[in-house]
């Protein structure tokens, strides 16, 4: 710090400014006089993208490992495995050279259509944190920096870099940012990348609140905020706003810009410093590693294979998986021979080597046992004859494997999806294979949930392998033929129809602007509260084992300080090494708030052999039970009971239990006398200080109501959402007890509290 603050002395304002703007595409601002030596960044999540040319954006980059993507990783639930996954990336970012890694991104699926799902983790803020702690501390542990994307509510393509994101400040914080929040508290990421859109009328780039005294004061953060790419708007506003280093560059215009408004007046110099403290502060920390300039090509494919195997989830199996020696089989599908294994955009890595599906299949089977129809072009194209021609090679089989991948033309960076079916092409294919052979397995390469109406009934398996990874064939043919029993789950929502979604009404806005009207009621948060059915539940999957769940232990009672720990012990009860994912749900009994009706606070991915039997603990803390109350700005809980959920998936809770929490933090008090009444009574304290005044307008209500005097309704219910001074100042007059007093007394003493 001291080295810095020196650094910092000796600097002229031109090369301050000139720090906090990119050297080109990729780099920061070298200073050779003071020895300050430039960084270099790259995409993104799941691979290292490094280009050649520090200039160009868009080349084909050096070969590196592709990983599954985000929406495979998450569904492992496995977060030692995204820890290596994280590691294996550092080693490769040291070979080439790289610094910092853009990624991971934590933004909330909130709706299957968001072109850019498959590089996010899930619908859930709680899992999608745990594995950006996990990922981000797998890179960071060998010295290489980490840049979590995009901050926030950056959920949509649409009008991706101007959309106004309308939302309230509890949703926003339950659910937009506290996957955010999360990782920054528990990895501590190098950087935190401002995501393009506005939030509530002002861009991320530039956004005070979200920036300084969120991201950095209360959350702690000690990294820089890096813009996207393209992201700033005025460059001396958004230093303002807490944005330290702007990408790309180099970008002659801002640095002056920045320098004449020093000089000016209109940017304290002291805003700069904090910009140019964070940026070096990073630029030292990664000349602190030794780097290796190789990695282990092989070992990294089989983590990466390993990674898919326990991502990809089995959503249906009606009997026939695994695999049983069939004689022939066919494959069909254009992905079979060219997959579609990692989505479009700034993620795209070039793969070290590619495996495919159709020759992994072969391994396991045999050449001769496999035929081949293209079946789909890969594009969204009708064409009969190879729906025709495939119907003839799966007749003669006798199992079909239809991969079917929607097209990068429907899913990617850049654009949302306009509906959530497959392809029309793919739809009438699996109806026609299905027709002559029952035996038909669907093997789905998608970034995000599908709609599966017109066809699920038809086939006996559905695979859904997402965006794999340069090593996914093998993975799926592992699954396929048995050899690794499948244990992923669903982090998202499988909808029956896209009209089902929480988002339908609202997305994609219009106007400049998208509402999220629907709250905090995002994925199963939503179908739970409508109670509607969806086709596969979040946390679902299928295994070729079964489980059982016993022995729940919950305390009784608890205080939020010191949390809970529940256990419960897991059962392989079937005949294969399996593992479980268990998950744990906290139902709140009762709240001054609304609140969905369970949220996932915690979960285990345990392994098992047939037989046996592991004891599982889960801890709880403060935040498993509280909620964000706008009124107090803060996180609260309060005294109440609540329900335990365990669950092998969203909507299969085996058991509960319920437990009695009390409250340490008591929240301030924030009634006056214009709260209404519904306020006053909602606060224990409120209740009690109004309680006589209630009781005597109970009565000379009732005795009105029950009358033929009055209005021929309940006045109770209608004063209700009255402020209490308009009440007192009618009631003034018929009651008897000296109401101001009371309530007079009351607040001094709350308020002094
Ligand atoms: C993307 C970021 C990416 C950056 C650099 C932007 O368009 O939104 O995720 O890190 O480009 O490629």
């Amino acid at each position: 710090m001291e080295k810095i603050n020196t650094l910092i002395s000796r600097m002229t304002l031109e090369e301050k400014a000139a720090l906090c703007t990119g050297a080109s595409a990729w780099t920061t601002v070298g200073i050779d006089r003071l020895n300050i030596p430039s960084i270099f960044m790259v995409d993104g999540p799941h691979g290292v993208r490094r280009v050649k040319d520090e200039f160009d954006m868009s080349e084909k980059s050096r070969p590196a490992t592709c990983f599954p993507t985000a929406a495979c990783a998450s569904a492992t639930w496995n977060t030692d495995l995204i820890r290596q996954m994280g590691e294996a990336m550092a080693e490769e970012a040291h070979a080439f050279d790289v610094d910092i890694l853009l990624g991971p991104g934590v933004n909330i699926k909130r709706t299957p259509l968001g072109g850019r799902n498959f590089e996010y983790y899930s619908e859930d803020p709680f899992l999608s944190g745990k594995m950006a702690v996990s990922l981000i501390k797998g890179i960071q542990s060998k010295g290489v920096g980490t840049s979590l994307k995009h901050f926030a509510a950056n959920n949509q393509e649409y009008q991706r870099f101007s959309i106004d994101t309308i939302v309230d400040q509890r949703t926003l914080r339950e659910i937009y940012l506290y996957a955010f929040e999360i990782a920054v508290k528990e990895a501590k990421p190098w950087a935190v990348m401002c995501a393009y859109n506005k939030i509530n009328g002002d861009y991320c780039s530039e956004h005070h609140q979200l920036l300084v005294d969120i991201l950095k004061d209360e959350w702690g953060f000690e990294g820089f905020v890096v813009s996207d790419w393209g992201a700033v708007h005025d460059r001396v506003k958004s230093l303002k706003g807490g944005l330290d280093l702007e990408m790309p560059g180099p970008q002659d215009r801002r640095v002056k810009a920045v320098v004449e408004a020093v000089k000016s007046g209109d940017l304290d110099i002291e805003i700069l410093d904090e910009a140019v403290r964070r940026i070096l502060r990073i630029v030292f920390k990664a000349q602190e590693v030794e780097r290796n300039s190789s990695f282990d090509k092989e070992a990294h494919h089989a983590l990466a294979r390993e990674i898919a195997s326990e991502g990809i989830v089995l959503l249906k199996n009606d009997g026939i998986l695994p695999l049983k020696g069939e004689t022939q089989i066919a494959v069909i599908g254009h992905s079979a021979v060219e997959p579609r294994y990692q989505g479009g955009g700034s993620s795209n890595i070039n793969p070290i080597q590619l495996d495919i599906p159709l020759d992994e299949i072969k391994k396991h089977a045999g050449e001769e046992r496999v035929t081949y129809a293209q079946g789909d072009t890969g594009k969204d194209i009708f064409d009969q004859s190879l729906i025709d021609e495939a119907v003839e090679v799966a007749k003669s089989a006798d199992v079909a494997l239809l991969f079917l991948a929607l097209p990068a033309s429907i899913e990617s960076e850049g654009y949302d999806r306009e509906n959530l079916h497959l392809t029309q092409q793919q739809i009438l294919l699996v109806q026609a294979v299905s027709k002559v052979q029952p035996e038909s397995v669907v093997i789905l390469n998608t970034g995000s949930a599908v709609t599966m109406s017109g066809w699920i009934d038809e086939v006996k398996v559905v695979l859904q392998a997402w965006l794999m990874g340069q090593a996914g064939a093998g993975a799926i043919a592992d699954i396929l033929f048995g050899k690794i029993n499948p244990s992923g789950k669903l982090a998202e929502t499988f909808p029956i129809k896209l009209e089902d979604t929480p988002a339908y009404i609202n997305f994609p806005g219009d106007a400049g602007e998208v509402r999220y009207g629907e709250g905090l009621y995002v994925g199963y948060r939503y179908y739970d509260a409508k109670k509607m059915p969806v086709q596969f539940p979040f946390g679902f999957g299928l295994s070729y084992t079964t489980f059982k769940y016993s022995n729940l232990q919950v305390a009784d009672a608890f205080t939020d300080i010191e949390g809970l720990t529940i256990s419960v012990d897991i059962t392989n009860t079937g005949k294969a090494p399996g593992k479980e994912i268990v998950q744990v749900y906290v139902h709140d009994h009762e709240a001054s708030l609304s609140r969905p009706i369970k949220a996932l606070k915690g979960f285990a991915k345990v392994k098992l052999a047939p037989g046996e039997t592991k004891t599982v603990s889960i801890p709880l803390d403060f935040r498993s039970f509280a909620f964000y109350h706008p009124d107090y700005k803060n996180w609260i809980t309060e005294d109440g009971d609540f329900d335990i959920l365990i669950g092998a998936s969203s909507q299969d809770i085996r058991l509960q239990a319920t437990t009695k929490m009390t409250s340490s933090l008591k929240p301030p008090c924030v009634l006056d006398s214009e709260s209404t009444l519904r306020e006053w009574i909602a606060d224990p304290r409120g209740y009690a200080a109004i309680k006589p005044m209630m009781l005597e307008m109970q009565a000379m209500f009732n005795q009105e109501f029950d009358s033929d005097e009055g209005i021929g309704m309940d006045p109770m219910g209608m004063i209700m959402d009255m402020r209490l001074d308009s009440i007192l100042m009618f009631q003034q007059h018929a009651l008897p007890i000296p109401v101001d007093d009371i309530v007079d007394g009351f607040l001094r003493e709350a308020h002094s509290m």
